[in-house]
């Protein structure tokens, strides 16, 4: 069934105050997570955060938490670890190889620092060669896919490339990369910041080993809470970096002479105490979203963004980069303008979107709340950047 529209923008008031077009970098808030954040909020204030069923309660809102993710993505429970966000899934599957001297990493220069940044400082420390596929912002996801596999050798111990490029918007076909990668022995670690709720994703259809996901940008959660999905053959191979209490078998499962029990799913990648009204504005998100229909979802945000990509194509100044039928991100220049100077006027004129560096450009993020009147004020906003000049 299509979504109402009209009733969900309802929910989201943001989307009613301004031409809410920019979910990759922060979702606007649903009012059920800002009621659910409020509630658990108000509950610390006047039961206090200690005291009867209250730590069981919030397992429960964790576990639950972790189901919700799993079904968005395919994998099992035991397959999730609650994150803080993408760089915390990144640093964790990155720093997690037993890397030796001359092994390889391999990944691309559209990456955003939450994946590159951990690449650079572990190659550094354990003395990793990065091969940094160029990648141009024009090149579709066949074309990249092509380069990155072509640049892994036996010496690829990771794979670390981006679900949907942040600044082209294109979506990386990720089975061909994990076949060819496993093939020589390496794993596939996947940024998916701006896949996660803006396409369907399957994790075992895509093969991946890694798939590190935010809460707050299409997801419409809170900040704070992400996801890692590590796959069930790589739970126990691969490396813990951060350790706490979150990550033993059991609470008393230790010792004083140096011996631990980490828990046997991903769970063992979790670290100590979460703020709880981000994982009850998580949650509530997630439920709403389900409750949507994550399909219905999807063929929204495909629909709004040929819309929105067919008007900005259309506009005489404007080239747009991103090819068709990618996921919720267009990217694209006004001729002759600056792109930073561009978002900060859109954003004078209720129109949220953001501009990139390396190279510069403009992005919109069309998500399922977004509608025609929002395309229309962003060419309307275009337009008169234009008129300016
Ligand atoms: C591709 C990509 N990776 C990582 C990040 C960082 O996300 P987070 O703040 O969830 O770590 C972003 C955020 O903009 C992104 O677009």
């Amino acid at each position: 069934m299509p979504l109402d529209i009209t009733a969900i923008r309802r929910e989201v008031p943001a989307t009613l105050t301004s031409a809410y077009l920019n979910a990759g970098t922060n979702g606007p808030l649903p009012r059920g997570a800002a009621a659910a954040i409020a509630e658990a909020n108000q509950s610390q204030l006047s039961a206090g955060r200690i005291g009867p069923g209250i730590y069981e309660k919030s397992v429960a809102v964790s576990d639950d938490l972790r189901s919700h993710f799993a079904r968005l993505l395919g994998a099992d429970d035991d397959e999730i670890a609650l994150t803080h966000h993408t760089t915390d899934g990144m640093n964790i599957a990155i720093w997690g190889q037993r890397y030796q001297v001359g092994d390889e990493i391999v990944t691309t220069s559209l990456e955003h620092p939450g994946g590159f940044m951990p690449v650079y400082v572990a190659a550094k420390r354990y003395g990793v060669t990065v091969r940094v596929v160029p990648v141009e912002i024009t090149d579709d996801g066949v074309t990249t896919a092509e380069k990155v596999i072509a640049a892994i050798t036996p010496r690829t111990r990771l794979v670390v490339v981006s679900h949907v490029s942040w600044k082209s918007g294109v979506v990386l076909p990720l089975t061909p990369i994990a076949e060819k990668v496993h093939a020589l022995g390496g794993l596939l670690a996947v940024d998916a910041a701006q896949s996660a709720g803006a396409i369907a994703v399957d994790v075992r259809a895509l093969d991946v080993d890694y798939y590190a996901i935010p809460g707050q940008k299409w997801l419409c959660g809170p900040d704070g809470v992400g996801a890692l999905y590590v796959r069930q053959e790589r739970l126990l191979e691969t490396q813990q970096t951060f350790a706490g209490f979150a990550a033993l078998r059991d609470g008393a499962a230790y010792d004083n002479g140096g011996n631990y029990l980490p828990g046997l799913t991903a769970k063992r990648f979790e670290v100590g105490t979460v703020y709880p009204p981000t994982l009850a504005g998580m949650l509530a998100s997630l439920q709403w979203l389900e409750a949507l229909g994550h399909t219905a979802i999807y063929d929204r945000v495909q629909a709004i963004t040929a819309h929105c990509r067919e008007t900005m194509a259309a506009i005489p100044g404007v080239t747009v980069y991103t090819p068709p039928n990618q996921a919720g991100l267009t990217s694209f220049n006004i001729e002759g303008v600056d792109p930073v100077q561009a978002a900060a006027r859109l954003g004078e004129m209720g129109v949220l979107i953001r501009s990139v560096s390396n190279p510069n450009l403009l992005r919109v993020s069309t998500s399922f709340y977004n509608d025609e009147s929002d395309v229309e004020k962003l060419r309307r906003g275009i337009e008169e950047i234009i008129s300016e000049r």
